[in-house]
């Protein structure tokens, strides 16, 4: 199956030049690849040395690189879906304009939906995503489930009855997709969303991977970042630490430095024990040319199979338990004083610090109540039971 890479991480941490490094890896092993940029402030171009245009060029036997431009895409792609959108603002009432506007980085979306679309053309094997540091990464790709839901909430769709649910639950609940000809547009964008976040959420064929160095902000951040990622039941499949110092540096200006490494490296690889970490020195040079990136490749990469996409098992399911079911989600370093948790009418609502997530409800657990919920080995289990019931 071809599969989709996600590069995120903390602003300046190397993630463009260890994705980079993955595509030249994936070429050399003859599969078609595309290296995407998803950061507005691309430099893919500088990295490879090459000036790019508005669509994919190739730069080496199997390695294609491409610099997403929305703006673009949108009036060239997406005109349509665009048009739409507009029209269903206009006929929308106050409250719902309200409510959509009120939703940031609206443009983002077309860059995934961009991303999507040549997933689906099957041109490539491989399509290795260059991501903005991970405060925007999160939004974006927490932002497909959030519109769906906003358009859910405003627009008459229910009838379509599809709900983003996690594969495993999927099956239980028997959901089938609804019949594309007798839907309208507004359904049609709406279902392009929910097929946009079973993409990005499906572990046979996303895994995001996380680049780190090995600080105290950076680890706190990644930590976080992985209990978001999970939250939302993103696919993490890999943990990078760069800028490694070698160990046998002869200078004692880095003797203070060599211990905050080690201490924060063995934090990571404690913290991350559940996936492949990958450890990259910090070499003597910025990393500019495919050359230089290679170093990377030859160092690190080579002889690991680091794009064969270990599949982590499934971590948020809906599940039959006695009388009623049983909602999993998978909550690493949450605190369970700071985990929220409310029924809307639709949906279960899940705050742990100051994240938020609506869990959408299978249609036929909206006659079930929360009956409990508890927090046991990083694991949140939430019980439902048919009529009415009392949080605990
Ligand atoms: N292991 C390394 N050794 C030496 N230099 C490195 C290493 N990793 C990254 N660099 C250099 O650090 C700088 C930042 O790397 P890079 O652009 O890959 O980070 P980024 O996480 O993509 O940054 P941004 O958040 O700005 O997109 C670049 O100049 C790169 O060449
Ligand atoms: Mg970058």
């Amino acid at each position: 199956m071809n599969r989709i890479y996600i590069f995120t991480g903390k602003g300046g941490v190397g993630k463009s030049s260890v994705a980079a490094a993955h595509a030249i890896k994936s070429a050399g092993e003859g599969k078609r690849t595309l290296l995407v940029s998803a950061d507005m402030a691309h430099n893919l171009g500088d990295i490879f040395e090459k000036r790019l245009g508005k669509e994919p060029e190739t730069v080496m036997h199997n390695l294609d690189l491409y610099e997403i431009d929305p703006e673009y895409i949108m009036q060239e792609d997406f005109s349509a879906v665009m048009r739409y959108l507009s029209n269903l603002l206009l006929d929308a009432d106050e409250s719902s304009v309200q409510g959509i506007g009120m939703i940031p980085g609206m443009e983002e979306i077309f860059s995934l939906l961009k991303i999507a679309d040549i997933y689906h053309k099957e041109c490539y094997e491989r399509i290795i995503v260059d991501c903005a540091p991970t405060g925007e990464t999160l939004s974006l790709l927490k932002f497909p489930e959030l519109l769906s839901w906003y358009m859910e909430k405003f627009f008459p769709i229910g009838k379509v009855g599809v709900r983003l649910l996690a594969p495993i639950s999927k099956a239980a609940f028997q959901v089938e997709m609804p019949n594309k000809t007798a839907m309208n547009d507004i359904e049609k964008i709406f279902l392009k969303l929910v097929e946009l976040q079973e993409l990005l959420k499906n572990r046979d064929i996303t895994s995001i991977r996380i680049v780190a160095i090995p600080e105290k902000m950076v680890v706190e951040e990644t930590k976080r970042s992985y209990m978001y990622l999970n939250l939302y039941n993103f696919n993490v499949d890999g943990l990078y630490i760069n800028r490694i110092l070698p160990a046998d540096i002869d200078n004692d200006f880095f003797d203070s430095w060599l211990m905050i490494q080690k201490e924060y490296v063995t934090c990571l690889k404690e913290s991350f024990s559940a996936m492949p970490i990958y450890e990259i020195p910090w070499y003597e040079e910025e990393l500019k040319g495919e050359k230089a990136i290679r170093r990377i490749v030859e160092n690190v990469l080579d002889g690991r199979e680091v794009l064969d996409g270990k599949v982590i098992t499934e971590r948020e399911c809906f599940k039959q338990s006695g009388d009623g079911y049983q909602l999993e989600v998978f909550l690493p370093y949450a605190e369970k004083e700071n985990i929220g948790l409310y029924q809307a009418s639709t949906d279960i609502v899940i705050k742990t610090g100051n994240f938020k997530r609506n869990i959408p409800l299978p249609n036929l657990l909206r006659s079930y109540m929360v009956a409990g919920a508890k927090f046991e080995d990083e694991k949140l289990c939430i019980r439902f039971e048919k009529g009415s019931g009392e949080n605990e």
